[in-house]
């Protein structure tokens, strides 16, 4: 079987690709990536040394190097992870979030038309929804939950996932869709709440918390959502979407406090912050249908999972320290100077 993964030097593709090596050897692997400031060959490496992964550095927007790379490699299924994929950079600049995130999704939906695949993956997101009152922890997000979109993020998410089911419809291309919570884990970009929290708090830098912290998230560990892509891309129902999460919810505040604690840093780092524009107030996933027609459940607790991410980070500082001295001070200053 070839897969191609787009997005896969990114955070959570890079752990998708070591998870299909790992799960599936003999598949053949290819992964296009445009290496954004959010990608990184780094994250690739043990992956590269493996004859069955090839890379290639392209926009998945660009037609003539999509159909190329459809022609060269014929893969059989198309799981897509390529995005811009941080709320706070589209309510900076959304044109980008628009070209990559739907522009892009399709010219690889045309790709699998014109080429023929088994199956097309789009890794969507549980953000399509909109958020869910602080008080009523009676709710969650159904795959009935009506679309409502806060973000420039989550829009062309949105666009992109309504994209990819009329293609279904219209086309009978055999698509499927997953939208997962927040996701933690290795080779998370710096500027993400839990790998930032760390970075920071390892320098005995300041951690900047949006308004209050009350907001909530529903963490899954990145391994346990790269399992259930990879059964719903193999086994899901054709033109089904699937919720992927693991009823970790957790405030902001009560996530800053437990990396605080496993590193043993005081909580006078803690510092308030302006609140983001629009800033969605909770998400919480109802797994039911993928564990009903897939079997899957999380294996890794959130307890379990911050304490492997933490030691993550301590074991290999230098992965994250060249993006922190890289480009990405600049950023940080912009986007947290003033604030
Ligand atoms: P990421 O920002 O870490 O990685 C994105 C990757 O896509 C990078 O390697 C980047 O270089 C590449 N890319 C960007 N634009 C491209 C383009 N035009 N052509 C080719 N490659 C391009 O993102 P992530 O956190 O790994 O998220 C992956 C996917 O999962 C995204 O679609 C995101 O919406 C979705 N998702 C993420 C989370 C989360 O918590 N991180 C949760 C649910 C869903
Ligand atoms: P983030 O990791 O950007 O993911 P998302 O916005 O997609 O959920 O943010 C997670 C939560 O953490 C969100 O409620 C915003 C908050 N947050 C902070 O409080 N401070 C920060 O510096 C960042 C990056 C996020």
């Amino acid at each position: 079987m070839n897969i191609l993964v787009t997005g896969g030097a990114g955070f959570i593709g890079s752990n998708f690709i070591y998870y299909q090596l790992e799960k599936h050897p003999k598949d053949k692997i290819i992964c296009l990536d445009a290496l954004t400031y959010a990608g990184n060959l780094d994250s690739l490496k043990r992956a590269l040394s493996e004859p069955n992964v090839t890379f290639v550095k392209g926009d998945i927007a660009d037609r003539q190097c999509v159909n190329t790379l459809f022609e060269n490699h014929k893969p059989d299924i198309v799981v897509n992870f390529a995005a811009e994929s941080h709320v706070d950079r589209s309510i900076e600049n959304p044109q980008l979030f628009l070209q990559t995130n739907i522009m892009g999704t399709q010219v690889l939906l045309d790709g699998c038309r014109k080429y023929g695949i088994t199956r097309f993956h789009q890794v969507g997101t549980d953000e399509v929804y909109g958020d869910l009152p602080l008080d009523r922890t009676d709710l969650f997000f159904t795959e009935q939950t009506p679309i409502h979109t806060s973000s420039p993020y989550s829009a062309s998410k949105a666009a992109a996932d309504l994209l990819v089911l009329a293609y279904y419809r219209t086309f009978k291309t055999p698509v499927s869709i997953s939208r997962c919570s927040n996701n933690y884990g290795p080779y998370h970009f710096p500027e993400k709440l839990i790998p930032l929290m760390i970075s920071r708090a390892l320098h005995d830098q300041s951690l900047p918390v949006y308004g209050k912290g009350e907001n909530v998230r529903d963490w899954l560990y990145v391994k346990d959502h790269c399992a259930a892509i990879d059964l719903v891309m193999r086994h899901g129902r054709v033109g089904e979407v699937y919720n992927i999460g693991g009823h970790n919810e957790r405030s902001n505040l009560e996530v800053v406090k437990t990396i605080l604690k496993e590193l043993d840093k005081p909580q006078s780092l803690i510092t308030y912050v302006t609140d983001r524009p629009g800033h969605d107030l909770r998400y919480a996933i109802d797994p039911t249908k993928i564990h009903d027609e897939l079997g899957w459940l999380p294996e890794t607790s959130f307890d379990e999972g911050i304490k492997k991410t933490v030691r993550w980070y301590k074991e290999n500082r230098s992965w994250w320290q060249s993006i922190l001295d890289g480009e990405y001070r600049n950023y940080y200053d912009k986007m947290y100077g003033d604030r």
